[in-house]
């Protein structure tokens, strides 16, 4: 019962199943969720980025109208650290009165409205005792950390070959930190129902948030339920167990009543993470005729003052070419800056920017056409492991992509191609994205009216997770999708992995395929000594299943429904639960692919006002068995605006005396809109993937990843001027 080559429901893009319940506004995000005697929290943020608070005035506070209490790190209870997962957990908030960045919290009042509690807050005064934050990378007092996760490559000799190859290539290249901004304000509404806490919460990985919940208040995991069926966008902001939501369900157990708390814009920029800034150096050695002889790539970025960031840059590398001489290192500074945090495509996002851009600079160098010097160095199987990957289809991207957008037309010389007053430019970038997948677990219940509910405690951040899972659970149960129940967002179903790191479609769908089979296998040992039954006997693999009925592969007229076999057995429902695993790649002697993606791009320049618009896009990409079109297609529609975003507009601005964000607020913060985007052509090829049962790989985060690099890229072709500084500015083109 692999569903390989026979898909039905699968593949097709059908319209969102949550669709209805969002435009009606029946979806429930977190902070829609209310009680009758709900209190309402609000927030005091540290103004100074290094010190200590001497002193906290709350008396104006505590005596303002409908103040509850007042909780400072003077009377908060001792709390415990949570757990760290591939990301380290923030400390708990209140602990003690020293301060490591803006924005760190040092009060939380909670009153009867929202209103009233942030009216108090802002009653609030504090008294510090200053210290000079460390802000720049630049600084003496800087701690660095080499190798934070052991991920540094070394192949070859990269550092020789470059000394003795025909021609090199290296610069420079800086990305700036950048901030998520998922229009679904950060909300908790914490209830608490004697040691039983519940949490409602915008999380991306409820099995996490509720370990992470029992751990900080000493209470078995048990007594924990995390909720979050509807999450209004996360782009990686929501995989922490963030301080604001300690604070809720702390201030609920304080004031005993259920508390919410919403978080500002400005508060999302300094408490829910944010992308790092990177300084590359990319070295790139080759031959006369354009192989590839050696890459050096090393990279800096920022880091917080506790706690670590799985941000690689630099390693993503070296998979991407057949090089025989490869060096990447990772580096990070610590500053006293908010906590950074993955935000969509985290170290592949800056990390592709610098290669791809550094591979664009050494055609030139080459004389070689930026697309043939890529296919000239295409790694047929995994540079670094040496064996053929589960699937990649890079070189299929490239020419579909190449004859879509019509490359071929390409004047090989920068500047010389205008229409009227713009200058206009082509440029591409390649993608080799990371594998990703986490170990995650689902249910499966097939009930006697012949439905099926399916069930996990992942989260939908908007990706389609319950739409493709719904299409996946009726394909493998051969049931119609409307006869089937997807429910996520809840820790009491089987514990889920993350919707993150572009692996949950993976995990999940895994873990959904084998509830799905293991469910069948329990239906067949129902009937398997019922002489009755033409399906007595049977095995899983000698059977296939469509409209509702289980039938012996090759005859269909010997089968029996699910809604017959249970009513005759006395049956009211059958459940069964599966668990995903990452394969072995030795043990299956194949090297785990992410996805890869070709990106083109024409952009037009007004060269006297420095004006730089993105004409086109074709978006080429190889991300295995697509489950649903229509939802993979908006997936990369909406990492391409964010690309755009990351490439021409986005950059979170810190004050350099003081370590504050100065442009916290959308009016402030670049986003682009309508109007900044082109026409976006994608396209999906290549071959179900061989590393998981259902074919799948991540859509999630490649969407974003290329756009800065072919911008850029083109921006080159347009002017003959290279921007190696993100974002791509007015000044710089001027
Ligand atoms: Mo993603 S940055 O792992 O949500």
């Amino acid at each position: 019962m692999t569903m390989v080559g026979r898909a039905r429901l699968v593949g097709a893009g059908v319209n969102r199943v949550d669709g209805p319940m969002k435009v009606t506004g029946a979806a429930h995000y977190p902070n829609d969720v209310s009680f009758p005697n709900l209190a309402h929290a609000a927030l005091v943020r540290s103004t100074i980025s290094a010190g200590r608070v001497r002193r906290l005035d709350t008396g104006a506070a505590l005596s303002a109208p409908g103040v509850l209490t007042v909780i400072t790190h003077e009377n908060a209870p001792s709390l415990d650290p949570a757990q760290d997962t591939f990301l380290s957990a923030p400390p708990p908030p209140l602990q003690g009165d020293r301060i490591l960045h803006y924005g760190q919290y040092l009060a939380v009042v909670v009153a009867d409205t929202a209103e009233q509690a942030t009216a108090a807050a802002g009653l609030i005064s504090a008294e510090y005792e200053r210290a000079e934050p460390v802000t720049d990378m630049e600084d003496p007092r800087a701690e660095w950390i080499d190798d934070p996760w052991g991920a540094d490559t070394r192949r070859g000799d990269a550092r020789a070959a470059l000394a003795t190859a025909d021609v090199t290539f290296e610069a420079t290249y800086t990305t700036a930190e950048n901030t998520n901004n998922p229009l679904g304000l950060f909300a908790t509404v914490a209830a608490w129902d004697g040691d039983t806490l519940t949490v409602h919460d915008a999380t991306q990985w409820p099995t996490s948030l509720r370990t992470a919940l029992s751990r900080v208040f000493r209470i078995p995991e048990g007594a924990v339920r995390v909720l979050a069926p509807y999450v209004g966008g996360g782009f990686g902001a929501g995989l922490r167990p963030w301080p604001h939501v300690m604070l809720a369900a702390l201030a609920a157990r304080m004031v005993h009543r259920p508390v919410k708390l919403v978080l500002t814009r400005p508060e999302m920029f300094t408490g829910i993470g944010h992308r790092p800034a990177t300084v590359q150096h990319v070295a790139i050695g080759a031959t006369r005729d354009g192989r590839l002889v050696a890459i050096d790539h090393d990279s800096v970025s920022t880091l917080q003052m506790e706690g670590d960031n799985l941000e690689m840059c630099a390693a993503g590398t070296a998979a991407a070419y057949a090089c025989p001489n490869v060096s990447t290192r990772d580096r990070q500074v610590r500053l006293n800056i908010p906590w950074v945090n993955s935000m969509r495509a985290p170290g592949e996002a800056q990390g592709n920017f610098a290669l791809e851009s550094a591979m664009d600079e050494l055609s030139y160098a080459l004389g070689v056409d930026p697309l043939d010097l890529r296919l000239r160095n295409y790694a047929e199987n995994h540079p670094g492991l040496g064996l053929p990957w589960s699937s990649k289809a890079l070189r299929e991207c490239f020419e579909v992509g190449a004859e879509l957008f019509g490359w071929s037309r390409r004047s090989p010389r920068p500047g010389t191609t205008r229409d009227g007053d713009w200058l206009v430019g082509y440029g591409l970038a390649g993608i080799s994205y990371f594998w990703y997948q986490a170990p995650c677990q689902a249910r499966a219940t097939v009930r006697k009216d012949g439905t099926a509910w399916v069930r996990s405690a992942v989260t939908d951040i908007g990706t389609g997770t319950y739409t493709v899972m719904t299409q996946l659970s009726a394909e493998l149960l051969g049931l119609d999708l409307e006869r089937v129940t997807f429910d996520l967002g809840d820790t009491d179903l089987p514990p889920g992995a993350q919707a993150g790191g572009s692996g949950l479609t993976a995990a999940l769908g895994s873990a959904v395929h084998a509830a799905c089979r293991n469910l069948l296998r329990a239906v067949l040992e129902t009937v398997a000594h019922d002489p009755t039954s033409p399906l007595a006997g049977c095995g899983v693999d000698e059977v296939t299943v469509s409209g509702g009925r289980i039938h012996r592969i090759g005859t269909p007229g010997r089968g029996e429904s699910y809604a017959d076999i249970l009513a005759a057995h006395g049956l009211t429902e059958l459940t069964a639960d599966g668990a995903s695993t990452p394969a072995d790649p030795q043990e299956l002697g194949l090297a785990p692919a992410g996805p890869f993606g070709a990106r083109f791009v024409e952009v037009r320049i007004d060269p006297d006002l420095g004006l730089l618009r993105v004409a086109r896009v074709v978006s080429v990409i190889d991300a295995g068995r697509i489950l649903n079109e229509k939802t993979a297609t908006s997936q990369i529609v909406g990492g391409t605006v964010g690309g755009i975003g990351m490439a021409m507009f986005e950059e979170t601005v810190t004050d350099a005396d003081t370590g504050r964000i100065a442009n916290a607020t959308f009016g402030d913060y670049l986003i682009p809109v309508n109007a900044d985007i082109p026409d976006m052509e994608v396209v999906f090829v290549g071959e179900p993937d061989r590393f998981n049962p259902i074919g799948v790989k991540g859509v999630g985060e490649i969407g974003l990843v290329g756009m800065a690099a072919a911008i850029a890229n083109a921006v080159h072709h347009a002017t003959g001027r290279r921007i190696r500084s993100l974002p791509i500015t007015i000044d710089q083109l001027l």
